[in-house]
């Protein structure tokens, strides 16, 4: 059987993705960010980011065809990000999508944007291994996912009672003076700094906590944490050493995720552990990953840095996985859902 084309549109936050696959092989990732535009204001603008996706959309869904050398009308499905996400963004993708699909007669499917950030490892590591735990880190979202069927069966076993992992990254960079946004910036600074230079607290990992709250995580208070030892250190008199805070600081996330995704694994027995979003490309985050995964036996699946971030590549990996199984489209009337459900893994 020819494996399936498919069209993947990505519009959730500030990157406007057009990916095209065929089957479980990468043929185009174009993507067009409006990062620099919200920069100075320290996060995203929703208004400006839905403006930036509407120029990009046509510019970028051309060059995706031009590097894939395929015609719009060759793609035998079309997948978009339904939720969640910032409403206006989605709806520009959401509308281009159903516009396309309208025009060129072909099936569509809207696609949870955490489920395509798991499904994205299939177009460099071979079909995921089911079931499989996920552990999906990003500006918007931190979770740990039990995945029997990624098209159809996602499990939440725990997520962020407050701030999401990147959101805390972003956070304490803004407090470091470092730019926005801050997560590579904390792991370049990291990389020269000392990780046990300050003990910061790890949230949720108290026996108390672990007995409501196993597998979610909290970063607040570490967040709070970091702002007070600089204000403590300023009021002293002393330079703050930013390459040991961002090193403490980082070391405290990494140790609090792959704790829970380690203890995910086990007690679930589930040998395979998938990372994903945009914290899944920090090195250290990576490397300890790699360590503690074998200290387990456990094997784990990382995409590269690149498919970590937000892209329209791990919308047509998740549409594609969604043909092949033959699973039924969506149909034209799916909303874009800012808060869809990581229970959906695609709108019906
Ligand atoms: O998945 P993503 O591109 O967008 C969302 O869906 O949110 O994730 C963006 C987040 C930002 O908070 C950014 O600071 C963080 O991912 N990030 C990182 C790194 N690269 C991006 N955090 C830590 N280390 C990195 N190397
Ligand atoms: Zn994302």
């Amino acid at each position: 059987m020819v494996e399936p084309l498919v069209l993947g549109i990505e519009t959730s936050c500030d990157e406007t993705g057009v990916g095209i696959v065929r089957g479980t092989t990468l043929l185009a990732d174009e993507i067009a960010s409006s990062v620099s535009e919200h920069a100075r204001f320290g996060g995203v603008v929703p208004e400006v980011a839905s403006r930036a996706h509407l120029e990009a959309m046509v510019p970028t869904l051309e060059r995706a065809c031009s590097t894939a050398g395929i015609r719009l009308d060759e793609v035998d499905a079309i997948a978009v990000t339904a939720g969640p996400g910032l409403a206006g963004a989605l709806l520009v993708g959401v509308a281009a999508a159903k516009s396309l699909a309208v025009a060129l007669g072909k099936p569509i499917y809207g696609v949870n944007h955490l489920a395509a950030h798991v499904c994205v490892d299939q177009l460099e590591h071979g079909k995921l291994d089911e079931p499989s735990i996920a552990l999906l880190v990003s500006g918007g979202h931190s979770s740990l996912l039990l995945v029997p069927d990624i098209t159809q069966d996602v499990i939440p076993l725990g997520q962020t009672i407050d701030d999401a992992a990147g959101e805390a990254f972003d956070k304490v960079a803004r407090v470091l003076g470092l730019p926005f946004p801050g997560g590579p910036y904390i792991d370049q600074a990291a990389m020269s700094g000392n990780p046990k230079a300050i003990d910061f607290p790890r949230g949720l990992t108290s026996a108390r906590d672990l007995a409501k709250h196993r597998f979610d995580v909290s970063f607040s208070g570490l967040k709070t944490a970091v702002a007070r030892w600089i204000e403590r250190e300023q009021a002293a008199g002393n330079s703050v050493q930013v390459n040991d805070v961002a090193a403490s600081f980082q070391e405290a996330v990494v140790d609090v995720l792959l704790r829970k995704a380690i203890d995910a694994c086990l007690s679930n027995s589930v040998n395979t552990l998938v990372l994903g979003g945009g914290v899944a490309a920090n090195s250290r985050l990576r490397s300890e990953a790699q360590q503690r995964c074998d200290e387990h036996g456990i094997k784990l699946r990382v995409p590269s840095a690149k498919l970590c971030t937000d892209n329209g590549a791990m919308v047509a990996a998740l549409g594609s996985e969604l043909v092949s199984r033959s699973r039924p489209p969506s149909g034209l009337t799916f909303p874009a859902d800012s808060a869809m459900s990581i229970k959906l893994p695609v709108a019906p």
